[in-house]
């Protein structure tokens, strides 16, 4: 099996029933995508599989031979220490445990890159498959509008219009 993960080249003989995201943790060693339920309810296991977000417990890794997949590790750009999401997160206490929030993060990155300024009800349908068991999705929700502003800063004519 042959893949790209985080801009790296991954390639290693599998037996075909592996998962995808038991390929991501055992054999690229990857473990910031978690696994919580095995059956496609929790979302903790979310990553982007050439740009649109899959939940890796539903997919085999064979499925994803020759493509290019995005990790909760590979958010941040080159010299930054955090991603705009993952600081607004950690600024918000958006988090408690910490066990759903690399999957939160991925459907909050997807959403952001289709919807530069999603509304709230556009949000919590676009972590509408990530279950977070401790936090409450309030502050999740905010990180999410507060990281939209600091990635997608509306311009000053549309600010203007806005007032
Ligand atoms: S581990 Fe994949 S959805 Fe829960
Ligand atoms: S922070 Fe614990 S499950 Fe979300």
């Amino acid at each position: 099996m042959n893949m790209r993960i985080n801009g790296k080249e991954y390639s290693s003989d599998q037996e075909a029933r592996l998962l995808l995201v038991d390929f991501i943790r055992d054999v690229a060693k990857l473990t910031g995508t978690h696994i919580g339920c095995d059956t496609s309810n929790c979302g903790a296991c979310t990553v982007m599989v050439d740009g649109k977000t899959v939940k890796s417990c539903t997919m085999f890794a064979v499925e994803a031979e020759g493509t290019d997949i995005l990790t909760v590790e590979g958010i941040s750009k080159e010299g930054e220490s955090l991603h705009p999401l993952q600081e607004s997160f950690w600024k918000n206490n958006a988090l408690q445990c910490g066990y759903c929030t690399p999957g939160m993060l991925m459907s909050a990155l997807f959403l952001l890159e289709r919807n530069h300024h999603p509304t709230t009800d556009e949000i919590k349908s676009g972590i509408a498959g990530n279950i977070c068991r401790c936090t409450g999705y309030f502050p999740i929700i905010r990180s999410i509008k507060e990281a939209s502003e600091k990635l997608y800063p509306l311009d000053h004519d549309r600010t203007a219009g806005l007032m």
